[in-house]
Order: structure tokens, then sequence, then C-alpha cells
């Protein structure tokens, strides 16, 4: 896979929903209900990351949940990306990108969401040909205000933001015209998670996925 068709891949992705729910998740028993909560909620999209012994298990699970769309995170090393396609992944996030990785991926036929948090490390992806880029760290990293300034001279890149990401300033960034979409892990706080409380969860999805109507979006230029 090219790293242009895989961002073709990401950003059409990162169109479903304004938000792409970011799990740690422990216990693969509940993944599934977890999931469909999520996709009750409007979020397809989700991203559980290779944190804990029970994500590749949770990846199978969530995998046959019916609408949603499921990816692996925290990607970081060749051996990660096999197993994120042998569990059934559709797709990769990683916080960064290193050769290896990217090599990786793009062998695997697995489109990855590589991150980047300066000009530099964006520039560096658009060179390999990935102009669909995580803003990882987001907050920590400057926030939407550092984001929207990449877009004056990188406009040809769109991103999804991640890291600090909330519900009280999700809609900063989605107003930003180089953002198609952000990653967060406040949609499945751990408590309600633990107790299995999947009607809260899906009203926290449902409430994220209205974020789409509140900040209406800019066009994003065509990329090359
Ligand atoms: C992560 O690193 O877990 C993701 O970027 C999500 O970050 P968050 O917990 O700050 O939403």
């Amino acid at each position: 896979m090219t790293p242009a068709d895989a961002s073709r891949q990401t950003s059409d992705l990162c169109r479903l929903a304004p938000v792409i729910p970011v799990m740690v998740v422990e216990d693969a028993d509940n993944a599934a209900d977890l999931a469909a909560a999520l996709v009750a909620g409007g979020l397809p999209v989700l991203e559980v990351t290779l944190r804990t012994p029970a994500a590749l298990d949770a990846i199978r699970a969530m995998a046959e949940v019916e609408g949603g769309v499921v990816g692996a995170g925290t990607l970081l090393t060749p051996e990660d990306v096999a197993a994120a396609k042998e569990a059934g992944a559709l797709f990769g996030v990683s916080p960064g990108a290193t050769d290896r990785l990217l090599d990786a991926a793009e062998a695997a036929e697995l489109p990855l969401l590589p991150g980047a948090a300066t000009a530099t490390e964006a520039m560096r992806l658009l060179e390999r040909g990935y102009s669909m880029q995580k803003f990882f760290p987001a907050e920590a990293s400057g926030g939407a205000r550092a984001l929207g300034a990449l877009a004056a001279p990188l406009p040809q890149i769109a991103f999804c933001p991640t890291g600090g990401v909330t519900a009280a300033n999700a809609r900063d960034y989605l107003s930003l015209k180089n953002t198609l979409c952000v990653g967060g892990s406040w949609v499945t706080p751990k408590d309600m998670v633990a107790s299995g409380n999947w009607r809260a969860i899906e009203a926290l999805a449902a409430e994220a996925s209205a974020l789409h109507g509140k900040a209406p979006r800019r066009k994003l230029p065509t990329s090359r």
C-alpha cells in the first residue's frame, strides 16, 4: 500500500465521525459491549491502543461488532503492525513515525495514521506521501492554536489531533480547516467501562458525534 493510499483511507475514516474514541482496554470480555455502545452513539471508528495484555483480544471482539471500524493504536514496531493486522485491525495509529514502522505498515497493507508534533515531523511524513497525520500530543504541543498555525505553510496536510482533547476543547480543533476529526479517551471513562454502564457511554458518544454540527468545517484544499 502506498502512503498516498493509506492517507486516503485514513482521511475517509476521519470523515465518518468527528471523534475517534481512543481506548485502553483492560478486559476483552466487555470489549464488544463497549464497541456496540460507541457505535450506537454515532462513533463507528474505534482505536484500541496496544498498551494492555487484553488489547489484541479486544480488537478481535470489537471487529465483530456491526457498523464498527476498529483500528489499533500505539503501534511502535513492525511486530505491533503484524499483531494488529492478525487481530483484524482495519487501520493503525502511531504516536510518531519511524521508517521501520512506515515500511512495515505499507508492506502489511495496513493504513497507518502516523503522528507528528512539529512542522519538521509533518514535512517528513508529507515528503513520504502521508497527507493525513495525527497531531500528538495535541494539548501539550500547543493545542488548537499550534495546529491551526501549521495550516498556513502546510495546507496540504490534514490532521487528527489527539492527546488532551476533551469535550470542552474538541470544537476548537474541529473548527480548524486542517482538522478532520479528533481522537480522545473522554468518551470511555474508566469507571463507566468497569461498571458496564453502556447507556452512559452511548450518551457520551452521542454528544461527541453531535460535535460535528456545532463546528462547521471549512473545505480542505485538495491534496497533491
Ligand atoms: C493517548 O495517548 O492515549 C491518546 O492520545 C488519548 O489521549 P487522551 O487520554 O488525552 O485523550
